[in-house]
């Protein structure tokens, strides 16, 4: 069902609640803070106690998420409308439930699954979740930022021709540094071999909103794709929404397995804030991103103009989400990891994230020129100071070439459930893996647990080992050490 376009005027579960407490209720139902009164005075102290009122619960007003008919239901239909999708799920988990709920409905133990190298560690708990199998595709590498790029056509079909039973692609676009793949050739890809496409585009809810930013994945002809309103809109930490075309996808099935990944008392300031997102999206979505887009416009030209410093743009790579800033310092001998810390240290400028290259700005519509000039004049001053230095050398970074997908010896689930023991890098070599590695740059990685750490992968880690460079994944971060599995 279509809403109606004053309907996107509303927020239906804000209203029910609003409701509820206007009948200034004598409460007995859980939270037992009642409403707001039970709250410590020293939190309310500081944040005031109002919001507190709307952390209800399930009542005759404000419907059931697990099974909505009312308010959430609503919502709901208001975000399926918006995103001109089946069916919308609110989610108090983030997209973390979602992507497990995507791969639970889409392939079971015994079924294979494609997945992209590059996938969120979400992606990993939906396989032990669901049992099945993945066979990946790897991502292509930008050079210039050392960072992931896109995941072509070519390498979904050349997947497909040894795997042909996969029942369905799931990979991430936008990323996290805004790279996009072509998602309209993807779906087509994968439609014509039966397969769904499922895209964790947890960094992408604002996309459909402007022609400047590329595809919606749901636009784009995905089967589902999560968003975590809450990182580019303004939802609260954790609130996510799950869409759903239904063509090729059993959304009862997927209701289902949303169940078995949330809570039974899902937050209601979580969801109310996923109401209220909404509504924001659909008055002026368009003037949001605008904001954001003129703020990186900015930010862009005048980082240009500071020596030493780039930032990412179309030049780089085409299908990039502009509101991203990757920025990076290392023509004056900065590492990312350095970066942010000098930025965050000296200039309380915080980034979102750092790898061996670069620092990573998310530049919301609730950003400001304030925040951008803040971090460029650090740059300014930090690019100062490095220049007089006398040892500020470029960083310049060999990569060894990429090893091959190693043998998968066990599922990721029969990976999870092993027992598994602690070795030595030196022992390592031929052993089943119990973690994933994944050095930087460019993060992807190179052995999930249940791979085999085969010769050629044991050399290419132990460059990096050498190198010092950091390793993601793995316990102790360093490769001292590494859990391999028992008794294969
Ligand atoms: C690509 C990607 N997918 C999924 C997630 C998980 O999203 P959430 O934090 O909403 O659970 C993240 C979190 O950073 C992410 O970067």
């Amino acid at each position: 069902m279509k809403a109606e376009k004053e309907q996107q005027n509303t927020t239906p579960l804000l209203d029910a609640i609003t409701a509820l407490i206007e009948t200034k209720p004598a409460y007995f139902r859980i939270p037992g803070h009642r409403l707001d009164k039970g709250i410590s005075k020293r939190w309310t102290d500081k944040v005031g106690s109002e919001i507190f009122a709307y952390d209800v619960t399930e009542t005759p007003f404000t419907d059931d998420l697990h099974s909505p008919e009312g308010a959430i239901l609503q919502a709901e239909k208001l975000y399926a409308d918006l995103y001109q999708v089946d069916k919308s799920f609110l989610l108090v988990n983030g997209t973390t439930c979602g992507n497990e709920a995507m791969i639970l409905s889409a392939a079971h133990e015994g079924e294979k699954i494609m997945v992209a190298r590059n996938a969120h560690k979400s992606a990993m708990m939906g396989l032990v979740l669901s049992g099945a199998t993945p066979v990946y595709c790897m991502p292509e590498i930008i050079d210039e930022f050392g960072i992931q790029g896109e995941i072509t056509k070519e390498s979904v079909e050349a997947c497909f021709l040894k795997n042909p039973d996969c029942k369905a692609l799931f990979l991430v676009s936008p990323s996290y540094y805004g790279v996009t793949s072509k998602l309209s050739e993807l779906a087509e890809v994968c439609h014509e071999h039966g397969a769904l496409l499922l895209v964790d585009e947890a960094h992408g809810g604002h996309m459909y909103f402007h022609e400047a930013l590329p595809q919606g994945a749901m636009e784009a002809g995905a089967d589902m794709c999560v968003q975590s309103m809450h990182k580019v809109t303004g939802a609260l930490t954790q609130s996510s929404v799950l869409h759903v075309n239904t063509k090729r996808t059993d959304v009862e099935q997927v209701g289902k397995n949303l169940q078995l990944v949330q809570s039974t008392s899902p937050n209601y300031l979580l969801m109310t804030s996923l109401d209220c997102a909404r509504y924001e999206l659909a008055g002026h979505g368009k003037e949001m991103v605008q904001q954001a887009l003129d703020l990186c416009a900015y930010a862009r030209k005048e980082l240009a103009k500071i020596e030493g410093f780039c930032c990412m743009d179309e030049s780089t790579f085409e299908g990039l989400d502009l509101t991203r800033l990757v920025i990076s310092a290392k023509k004056i001998g900065l590492s990312g990891f350095e970066l942010e810390e000098i930025l965050f240290q000296k200039y309380a400028v915080n980034m979102e994230l750092a790898d061996e290259e670069n620092v990573l700005a998310v530049v919301t519509y609730a950003n400001t020129k304030e925040d951008i000039d803040r971090l460029l004049f650090a740059c300014k001053e930090i690019a100062r100071t490095q220049k007089e230095k006398e040892n500020a050398k470029p960083l310049v970074r060999q990569y060894p070439p990429f090893p091959q997908i190693p043998e998968q010896v066990l599922t990721p689930r029969q990976a999870y459930f092993a027992e598994f023991e602690e070795v030595s890098w030196e022992e390592a070599k031929g052993r089943v893996s119990a973690e994933m590695i994944a050095p930087y740059p460019p993060g992807i990685p190179v052995v999930y647990a249940g791979e085999r750490i085969t010769e050629e992968i044991w050399n290419y880690l132990t460059c990096f080992k050498k190198d010092n460079r950091h390793i993601h994944g793995s316990k102790d971060g360093k490769l001292e050490t590494v859990r391999v599995i028992k008794h294969v």
